[in-house]
């Protein structure tokens, strides 16, 4: 286990919207550069940077047309190189995407696999083996090559599935078994990709869908076997990079395929769901939200097992939001987000905020789909920096930007909430900077539960010598706690202590030691 995730918080970058520097209207590596020094000041020392791979954005960039090569509206080789650079300078890491279970069907090995003459690629991904031959239970797009046959996608229909095999075989005769020299071929030209950017220095990858590789796999076995002979690799050769998997299953995902760390994803009925994501408005049953009436056990009766069987193996990963949702906003007003925020940064795992969430940027929504984002275009939108043109992301006219900059009047921006202790802003920095000052704060110090009751609030929780209370209900409570001695750490909202209670305030958190 790379020693420095322990202490590690991410910040991911959405690299199209987050800094033009040439005027085109696009976000760029420069852009990123520059920002580095104020990513450290909020207290993250990690990047994740969504995909800047040679694409025709037919996915914004989850299509890859050449795993080598950086998309020329991101800059250079040289740009990235100089990132890393300066990342590294600072004591900090870059993390970059790894898209392994699909291209896309621009790049050169689909270009031959789909040729009728067999060549090198012909088993790079999946075909049947005739045009007529499309099982309903398969992803098919049929009809459009030259080749006989019809090949699976895994997401759009541009983004055809490699061939990693199949666990269970239903059609021996264009089925293949992950052992299969082909599949193995496939699994070594990855490595041979990750290999590449490593020895360029970058610090690991976030992998995308990574239960995806291998076919009819329901419990994921064969597809495990895969990633544990990669986690093997870095052992050996990278030992202080990490892999980090788009999974949203410790068990499967940390213990048995060896991945360092999961995220936390809103997936239906998951722990995640529950606290943030479980409906709107007056229909809004999550733990987090405003008139909150969520249940914290459904959060802890998916949250507790995972936690238990993966935490010296990997860490869970939470997120503030990511770039396939809408943002907090959407759900929850600027005090929960506060709230949130303070829970997040209090949680065990290697925790991740999405560009722009440290101010509480909006999801807009009814935009236009942009480059296969559809309802997920609102969460993509450029970072608010200062008042200026387009908020100070672009120099370029307003029609010319990669998506339209939030209209509102009292769009947040970094500018306006720097130095202003009540908001979104300073209060996510407090508490990053008190997860890396105190270890009981640490990605790795102990969890364990101090007060959960079945539709109750609060929820109060100790990490090390910390015990931590989080009310985001209209009501304050009040609980019986030998109080004595214990001092306060950090606070949002209001709180009383006496030496035998603590009653914590509606909409309120607190440390104490
Ligand atoms: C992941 C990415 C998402 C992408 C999809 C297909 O879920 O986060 O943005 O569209 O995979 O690669
Ligand atoms: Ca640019």
């Amino acid at each position: 286990m790379p020693a420095w995730l322990k202490n590690s918080v991410f910040y991911e970058v959405y690299p199209q919207s987050f800094l033009d520097t040439n005027s085109d209207g696009i976000g760029d590596l420069c852009g990123i550069t520059i920002k580095l020094d104020y990513i450290k000041d909020l207290g993250c020392n990690a990047v994740w940077i969504n995909p800047i791979f040679d694409s025709p954005f037919m996915d914004a960039g989850y299509d890859v047309r050449d795993y080598k090569k950086i998309a020329a509206r991101y800059g250079s080789m040289s740009d990235f190189e100089k990132l890393l650079e300066e990342a590294h300078k600072r004591d900090m890491k870059i993390i970059i995407d790894l898209v392994p279970g699909h291209t896309s069907d621009t790049h050169e090995w689909f270009l031959e696999s789909k040729k009728a003459d067999k060549n090198e690629y012909t088993d790079r991904y999946i075909f049947t083996n005739s045009t007529w031959e499309a099982p309903p239970e398969y992803k098919l797009v049929c009809g459009m090559c030259e080749r006989d046959g019809n090949y699976m996608v895994n997401f759009f229909s541009s983004q055809p599935a490699l061939n990693y095999g199949f666990h269970n075989i239903t059609h021996p005769s264009w089925q293949k078994s992950p052992d299969d020299c082909e599949c193995i071929k496939t699994v070594d030209a990855m490595k041979d990709i990750m290999r590449f950017w490593l020895d360029k220095g970058v610090d690991g990858f976030r992998v995308d869908m990574a239960d995806s590789l291998v076919k009819n796999d329901d419990e994921k076995i064969a597809t495990a076997k895969i990633w544990r002979g990669i986690r093997q690799m870095f052992d050996e050769d990278y030992k202080d990079r990490v892999l980090i998997s788009e999974w949203s299953d410790p068990m499967k995902a940390i213990v048995n395929s060896g991945f360092h760390a999961d995220f936390y994803l809103d997936h239906p009925h998951n722990g995640y769901h529950y606290l943030f994501r479980n409906g709107r408005g007056e229909e809004n049953k999550s733990f987090f939200a405003d008139h909150a009436k969520g249940n914290i056990k459904d959060f802890l009766n998916d949250y507790i097992p995972a936690y238990e069987c993966s935490k010296n193996k990997g860490y869970i990963s939470f997120i503030t939001n990511n770039h396939d949702m809408p943002r907090a906003p959407f759900y929850m007003s600027d005090d929960i987000i506060k709230l949130s925020h303070a829970f997040m940064m209090t949680m065990p795992g290697v925790p991740f905020i999405y560009y722009g969430d440290e101010i509480g940027m909006r999801y807009i929504e009814n935009l236009k789909s942009k480059e296969g984002g559809y309802s997920r275009t609102g969460a993509r939108t450029p970072m608010q920096w200062n008042s200026e043109k387009n908020l100070g992301f672009s120099d370029a006219d307003s029609d010319m930007l990669y998506l339209p900059i939030d209209k509102s009047e009292d769009a947040p921006t970094v500018l306006c909430q720097q130095g202003v202790s009540s908001s979104i802003y300073e209060n996510l920095k407090a508490v990053i900077a008190l997860r890396r000052q105190y270890p009981e704060l640490s990605n790795d110090s102990e969890f364990e539960v101090v007060y959960a009751k079945e539709n109750e609030y609060p929820f109060v929780y100790k990490r090390g010598e910390f015990i931590i209370f989080v009310n985001p209900s209209d009501d304050k409570k009040t609980l019986n706690f030998a109080s004595n001695g214990k001092s306060e750490i950090y606070s949002i909202g209001k709180y009383e202590m006496t030496s035998s209670s603590v009653t914590i305030g509606d909409r309120s958190f607190l440390i104490i030691r």
